[in-house]
């Protein structure tokens, strides 16, 4: 497997803190354990690059990857961890719709949802205000190694289903895990696409 050329840049806990460039850049965001520091690690190579664990609540800052010194993954803290206190929680609120919404290089965020869990109205409302407030977005079901093929083609089916209550169209989708890669090719493929043509050297 070829990884990507990859380096930790730096966390900020704002989005003025973020770093003063026009590079593009693709956020990772979704529940927090839902697995989104091991997706960047997966489309990278380089297990350990952002901070995994398992237990909810690891990523609680704004954490850039420069990608070959052209662009930029960025892992996100996770939205919805009851166990935090309340103003932890409305920190990190705050802090994940400034950058969201302020990011003037952000193309497009990858919103993560976890394949083994019926449509969560978390997520629901998550989507439906980054629709609202006209962030582009796409969605990612992670963890599909831990279930079977046939649970995984219902629980897709029926997140789709949903979706079509609200929208017409569906967002792109993506059907990963991180433990056996699958997904990393369409995704590195669209994020290539979003990119455009590389600039002459
Ligand atoms: P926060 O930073 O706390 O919001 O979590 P996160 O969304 O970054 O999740 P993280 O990547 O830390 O992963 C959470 C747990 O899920 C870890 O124990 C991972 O090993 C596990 N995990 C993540 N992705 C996968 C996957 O595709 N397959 C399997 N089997 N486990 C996964
Ligand atoms: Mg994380």
């Amino acid at each position: 497997m070829n990884s990507l050329n990859a380096s930790f840049l730096m966390s900020s806990s704002s989005v003025r803190g973020c770093p003063d460039t026009e590079l593009p850049e693709f956020a990772f965001i979704g529940r927090s354990n839902v697995g989104k520091s091991s997706l960047i690690n997966m489309l990278v190579g380089r297990k350990g690059l952002a901070k995994t664990s398992s237990s909810p609540g690891k990523t609680r800052l704004i954490n850039h990857f420069i990608i070959g010194e052209q662009w930029f993954l960025v892992d996100l803290p996770g939205y919805g961890y009851a166990r935090l206190p309340k103003t932890e929680r409305e920190h990190l609120k705050k802090m994940l719709e400034g950058y969201l919404l302020r990011r003037t290089n952000l193309v497009c965020t990858f919103l993560l949802i976890d394949s083994r869990l019926e449509p969560q109205r978390i997520d629901i409302e998550f989507m439906e205000w980054m629709a609202g407030s006209g962030i582009p977005f796409m969605l990612v079901f992670t963890k599909t190694d831990k279930l079977s093929n046939a649970r995984l083609t219902t629980n897709i089916s029926a997140y789709k289903e949903k979706l079509q209550e609200s929208w017409e169209e569906l967002p792109n989708l993506f059907l990963t895990s991180a433990e056996t890669r699958k997904g990393r090719e369409e995704i590195l493929s669209a994020i290539g696409e979003m990119m455009g043509p590389a600039p002459s050297p």
